[in-house]
């Protein structure tokens, strides 16, 4: 059966196989946070022509239903389709965002006085080629050679050793070998093949993002993201970590996550004309859970008390162990973990935002899926993870989106009309809401009389624009051709869920090193957030700790950042090993005192509002 896009593109699609597995085949990503549930109702498409059958969802409206909206994931086909992808279901891939933060990260880099040094170093050789006088065996001329230019004792895998005749002789005899630490051959090619390319990899629980970076001068060709195809599993990693363990889904759950990331280099390497054999080396960043099941390390004991995982700091493996796409013998260097529920994605974090070379206490902030916290200084680093959920990253929330194009990223309300007015990324018309945007409408509802301390809507403050939804009562933030972008009651619940689980954690994990709140001389925020985050509106919300606005500096994905980091320079990587060793972990998830926090901070800003001395003052003032 054929499945025509109504833009060109025709794949092959089958009647047993749902159309959002056909169109991530076919390299065309759907958002789908909930993995193809059925539950998000982001996957939604239109069929313009031929037969499927569907179920039903209460994720659609009647009107939806009528005009041929279904739910890709819920859909197979019985004839060839004919389908059009509405702008808010495509997940943006090359993100513009990505591309100028990290030009950002490289200037600082350079300026700090770094220099690359990546996982692979490559030595230039012109040799003689064979005589009948003189034909010792490649082997031979190659060591001969190397040892002739200082690089001695070099080991050669078999896999180096298996193309070494054919490499040798097409290339004239005129070779650059790459070698890593060892020293260990991982490849030899022709000089006059230049260009050198190597991966940075965020695998994050609800997304994954990859670098295409160019080696020989540091700088990004290009980035990408998507949705980490594991979610159909489950949401979080305690769901994925029993399904390894009980169902024996470690290697099914390895190949979702490298066929991902497979899928998204196949389409850089061809859009940037970079052969992916040539692709040298790799770092991957991920939380403790995510490490283990790439490298498909059973993860079961993570989850078991005393919460032990199998390995801290990975050896480096080759790009075949694991079946990533590049160069066969590519050495894969994995971010540092530090404890089962703190991984390589907040040491990456940490080295990212500088905060270990510093004397003055700094707070660190991941806000991801999980929402970990450390706090420190060149001396000293305690960590903690808080279970805050994916909702800031579009997990949970209605038209709930990441930070990319078409993302709602800052929301203003009108106190006396509750009239919004919103800002798009790339300044086109809305199809969601990222994290950033929903911290600005929770805490303008709030500050316009719309929202109860407890997030219930105030309908009498503004019975028009507050109405009676699908899922109960809903604020509309903007539209777009006729399709309302909302936020619900439910959508505020749980957002008021994850600022409460992240309060709670910097609350009590302060209070565990015997910190008052104004030791503090730096906040730095990390996470999905894009380019923007409204501090001033994270405080009156209750996420943010208040403190002079002046301390905080926003810093976007820093695992990626920090992974980044790692692939240009050996010096980071030693210095993310030295982080990742002297970072102390505090178990939050067994402390009765974490519960009665969160309780505490389920209100906006929080129940005891001494805490929050400024947003007593504003609210007194309104
Ligand atoms: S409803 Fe289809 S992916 Fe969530």
């Amino acid at each position: 059966m054929q499945i025509t896009i109504s833009s060109g593109k025709t794949l092959d699609g089958s009647g047993e196989e749902n159309l959002l597995r056909t169109l991530k085949k076919g390299g065309i990503y759907l958002a789908s946070s909930c993995g193809g549930k059925g539950t998000c109702g982001k996957c939604r498409l239109k069929i313009v022509e031929g037969r499927y059958r569907t179920a039903p969802s209460g994720k659609l409206s009647s009107k939806d239903t009528a005009s041929g909206i279904v739910l890709a994931c819920q859909t197979f086909p019985e004839s060839d389709i004919v389908l059009d992808i509405p702008k808010e279901s495509h997940i943006v891939v090359g993100d513009v965002l990505e591309m100028s933060r990290v030009s950002d990260l490289l200037a600082s880099f350079r300026s700090s006085g770094g220099s690359l040094s990546p996982l692979v170093e490559w030595v230039r050789l012109r040799m003689d080629p064979p005589t009948i006088d003189d034909n010792i065996s490649d082997l031979e001329r190659l060591r001969k050679n190397l040892d002739a230019v200082g690089c001695e004792n070099m080991r050669f895998p078999h896999g180096v050793i298996a193309s070494l005749a054919d490499s040798l002789r097409e290339a004239s005899w005129h070779i650059q070998l790459g070698y890593t630490e060892g020293p260990e051959a991982v490849m030899v090619k022709p000089v006059s093949r230049c260009g050198k390319a190597g991966l940075a990899i965020d695998i994050g629980t609800t997304t994954i993002v990859l670098y295409l970076v160019n080696l020989d001068d540091g700088s990004l060709v290009d980035a990408c993201s998507t949705y980490n195809s594991q979610i159909r599993i489950g949401d979080d990693v305690i769901t994925r970590i029993v399904y390894a363990t009980e169902s024996g889904g470690v290697a099914e759950l390895q190949e979702i996550v490298v066929n991902d990331l497979n899928t998204l280099l196949l389409s850089l390497a061809e859009k940037h004309g970079v052969r992916l054999d040539e692709i040298e080396s790799a770092v991957v960043a991920g939380n403790t859970t995510m490490t283990h099941l790439f490298w498909g390390l059973p993860p079961g004991y993570i989850r078991e008390e005393p919460y032990t995982p199998t390995v801290n700091f990975f050896p480096l493996w080759p790009a075949k162990t694991v079946g990533l796409k590049i160069a066969d013998l590519a050495p894969i260097y994995t971010m540092p973990c530090v404890a089962s529920y703190v991984g390589g994605d907040i040491v990456a974090g940490v080295l990212a935002s500088g905060m270990h070379r510093r004397s003055g206490i700094s707070l660190f902030m991941d806000i991801g899926t999980n929402g970990e916290i450390v706090v420190g200084n060149r001396e000293w680093l305690v960590t903690a993870a808080c279970s805050a959920g994916p909702c800031f990253e579009g997990s949970g929330i209605r038209h709930g989106m990441r930070a990319t194009e078409g993302a709602i990223e800052a929301v203003a309300i009108d106190h006396s009309t509750l009239a919004p007015a919103v800002r798009v990324i790339g300044n086109g018309p809305p199809i969601g809401i990222c994290g950033s945007g929903m911290i600005d409408a929770v805490t303008e509802l709030f500050l316009a009389g719309a929202l109860d301390r407890k997030g219930n809507f105030i309908i009498e403050r503004a019975p028009g624009r507050i109405r009676e939804g699908d899922e109960g009562l809903e604020f509309v933030i903007g539209s777009n051709g006729g399709r309302d972008i909302v936020l619900t009651e439910v959508d505020i619940e749980n957002i008021l869920r994850a600022k409460a689980a992240l309060f709670a954690g910097v609350s009590l994990l302060l209070k565990k090193v015997g910190l008052a709140l104004d030791s503090i001389e730096r906040v730095y925020i990390a996470g999905g957030f894009g380019n923007y985050l409204n501090v001033e509106k994270a405080i009156v919300m209750g996420m943010l700790p208040d403190l002079p606005r002046d301390k905080f500096r926003f810093l976007g994905n820093t695992a990626i950042a920090g992974a980044y980091l790692c692939l240009l320079s050996a010096e980071k990587r030693a210095e993310a090993e030295e982080i990742a060793r002297k970072m102390t972990n505090v178990e939050l998830s067994v402390s009765k005192r974490f519960m009665d926090e969160y309780l505490s901070a389920l209100f906006l800003p929080h129940t005891d509002t001494s805490l929050f001395p400024s947003v007593e003052n504003l609210l007194e003032k309104i």
